[in-house]
């Protein structure tokens, strides 16, 4: 089985591809989180994945909730979890093993994809030019046999991309990104033409039309996809998100305004 969270696609199109390649069940971690039984019977001689972005260099917090909730039955012959980040990872492999210790479950590999960035709520965020996603999305694409190859044979690796102060970002900006975290400043520009895109790609349901315009209902994880998803880019996060350009994965190659 693998569980996966993706707010603008780039995890979403990893997880899918590891789900064919291994002939693996996908399980979306949001869909999860909404039933009111967490709880996972493994298999003899399952292994589990877990498919993420990482966010503030770590795992998104809906994900350690989803592992931390849930009652995990069994023991899986093998643990992994591969993750997309924009450029590094900081210690997400450390703090993820202690929250996957914490739910009984041994992480033995972890794998990273460097994928095009989508966070621009800060200032100074910027998207990686056309062609660095390009290059990015193709770099992943070679890399998912290696991936899928190593997984299926239960094979130890630690493919970290750790980067710069990794004890600094992990630890200590984290919790302030956390914290800074909301929906507060979302608002659309007159452009918003009420099509709804907003409201259907929010993995956490958070967006509600009210007459015409969305509402944010104070239940996000800042994925930006209400942002970069609007067909109008009419959806702005203060004024941080003014003439940054838009991305999301697309099976088509790279969509971008
Ligand atoms: C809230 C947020 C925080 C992020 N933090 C990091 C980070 O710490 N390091 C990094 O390299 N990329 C970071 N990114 C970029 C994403 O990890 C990257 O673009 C990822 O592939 C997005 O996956 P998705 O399309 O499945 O949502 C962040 C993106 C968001 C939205």
């Amino acid at each position: 089985m693998i569980f996966y969270y993706s707010g603008c696609g780039n995890s979403r199109w990893i997880a899918e591809q590891l789900s064919v390649r291994l002939d693996e069940e996908l399980a979306f971690i949001p869909k999860l989180l909404q039933g009111d039984s967490k709880e996972y019977a493994i298999n003899d001689g399952e292994s589990i994945g877990f498919v993420f972005p990482v966010y503030s260099w770590a795992a998104p917090q809906l994900v350690e909730r989803f592992v931390l909730e849930t009652k995990w039955s069994g023991k899986p012959k093998y643990v992994w979890f591969a993750c997309t980040c924009g450029d590094e990872m900081g210690f997400t492999r450390r703090t993820f093993a202690k929250t996957l210790r914490r739910a009984g479950l041994e992480l033995d590999s972890c794998f990273c994809f460097v994928m095009p960035e989508t966070y621009l709520a800060f200032p100074g965020f910027r998207l990686d030019t056309k062609e660095r996603e390009q290059e990015k999305i193709d770099d992943a694409r070679n890399k998912l046999s290696w991936v899928s190859g190593k997984i299926s044979l239960c094979q130890q690796v630690w493919d970290e991309k750790i980067g710069w102060l990794p004890y600094t970002k992990s630890y200590l900006i984290r919790p302030l990104f956390v914290r800074m975290a909301g929906d507060s400043k979302y608002h659309v520009l007159d452009t918003c033409n009420g099509c709804g895109k907003c409201q259907k790609v929010c993995p956490l349901g958070n967006v509600r039309l009210v007459d015409g315009r969305p509402q944010w209902n104070g239940n996000c994880t800042q994925c930006m996809a209400c942002y970069h998803y609007c067909p109008q880019n009419a959806v702005q996060y203060g004024s941080y998100t003014r003439n940054k350009g838009q991305y999301f994965f697309s099976e088509r190659g790279v969509r971008r305004k």
